[in-house]
């Protein structure tokens, strides 16, 4: 592997610098949330954990896709309003979709050939690649790797890919760039994978920052995805469960591979799998993850998401004012930079560091699309985002005269 992983060369970086740093560090870096658990979530917590100390309420190893009371939950809110129907047993709980898009996968040959977007969130990559199914690394590329560019000129649109894939990645809204797909461009991708027999892994773990309806929330909103498409998303960004840890993934019924000229489910091989591979999701934390998506725990979550979502275009007004290039942050906690005069992203990344006490993520970490920008979160508190803002407007002021 090369390397280390994006987030951990970052963490290295910046624990070298900040005992030594003049202020203190403001993090704009990993897309960490900052508010605390809403008070519905940590109230159903509490209970559940107490109904745990209690001789009726004890649970132990759960169902090993889930709680039915949390896939119903799911099913009821999160899919039905977008007129998607769901059963039951398409829908798997898991600790984070970091967990399942870098384990499905498994689902594949070991030689499968695998397409990302370029940049692209590294997980995806980097499992694949300590699977062996991505070939050598050589000059920043592996061998094996189809990438799709995703840059200003193409407005962050990938073209559908012209070498054959057995699995597409597309992660929208999307992590790093913010940018979203319209549903046609959205429906480009689900008909190319009908066509293509390719499988599509749809990350939607930034739904919840989608605020216009003319955006696709769930890629099952297509017509035809159900056949070619697995999606997951995470309570992660929508709850703040970035430490609580619960996700699930949607692997319809309608989904089918093939090995040796037979038709192959996917939804019972990924149920096979799940109850081989781990136990699941501790019973206070589903509780928790159903209580985030009741009437009152929506409400608050909601004003959360919000929060973060005036940040990101507070972000993006700064810097647009600023004379700065950017992208994205309208619906995503993410706001994509050009570095100001034809920087790297790792000169620019350490000179913010150095310079504003301000910490992004070097595009470049993302793939080398991601030359020459910064992604920045709008995960951090309101205040914290002003004051950032304003440390990186005088650096970029001083820098420019
Ligand atoms: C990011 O910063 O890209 C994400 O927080 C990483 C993750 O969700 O694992």
């Amino acid at each position: 592997m090369p390397g280390d992983y994006l987030f951990a060369e970052v963490a290295r970086r910046v624990q070298a610098y900040e005992p030594v740093a003049p202020r203190p560090l403001i993090r704009l870096g990993i897309g960490d949330v900052t508010q605390p658990l809403a008070p519905a979530i940590v109230e159903a917590m509490v209970r559940a954990t107490q109904e745990m100390g209690s001789p009726g309420g004890f649970h132990g190893y759960p169902p090993e896709q889930g709680h039915a009371f949390l896939r119903h939950a799911i099913v009821e809110a999160e899919y039905a309003p977008l007129g998607v129907q769901l059963e039951l047993d398409e829908v798997f709980v898991s600790d984070g979709a970091k967990t399942d898009t870098s384990a499905l996968p498994e689902l594949l040959a070991a030689d499968a050939r695998v397409g990302v977007t370029d940049p692209v969130y590294p997980a995806y990559v980097d499992a694949n690649a300590m699977a062996g199914r991505l070939g050598r690394y050589r000059r920043g590329a592996w061998s094996e790797l189809v990438t799709l560019p995703c840059r200003a000129e193409n407005g962050f649109v990938p073209e559908l890919p012209t070498r054959p894939l057995d699995l597409l990645y597309l992660c929208y809204p999307n992590n790093p760039t913010g940018t979203v797909l319209t549903r046609e461009q959205l429906a480009r991708f689900v008909g190319y994978a009908l066509e293509t027999e390719t499988l599509i892994v749809f990350d939607a773990a930034y739904k919840a920052y989608v605020t216009d309806p003319a955006i696709p929330r769930s890629i099952y909103e297509i017509p035809g995805a159900d056949r070619v498409a697995i999606e997951c998303c995470s309570f992660s960004k929508s709850a703040g469960f970035t430490g609580t840890r619960c996700a699930y993934t949607i692997v319809p019924k309608a989904l089918v591979g093939r090995a040796g000229g037979k038709k192959v489910d996917l939804n019972t091989l990924w149920r096979r799998r799940a109850a081989c591979r781990h136990n699941g999701v501790s019973y206070p934390v589903q509780r928790a993850a159903q209580a985030a998506l009741s009437p009152e725990g929506r409400a608050q979550v909601a004003a959360q998401v919000r929060t973060y979502t005036d940040n990101a275009h507070r972000i993006v007004a700064a810097l647009r004012g600023a004379g700065l290039e950017v992208f994205g942050g309208l619906h995503a906690p993410y706001v994509w930079l050009r570095t100001p005069g034809g920087q790297g992203s790792w000169e620019f990344f350490d000179r913010l560091l150095h310079q504003a006490q301000v910490v992004g993520t070097p595009g470049s970490g993302f793939g080398p699309a991601g030359e020459g920008y910064l992604r920045l979160t709008a995960f951090n508190t309101a205040e914290r985002t002003r004051e950032a803002l304003e440390r990186v407007l005088a650096f970029v002021d001083a820098e420019g005269r």
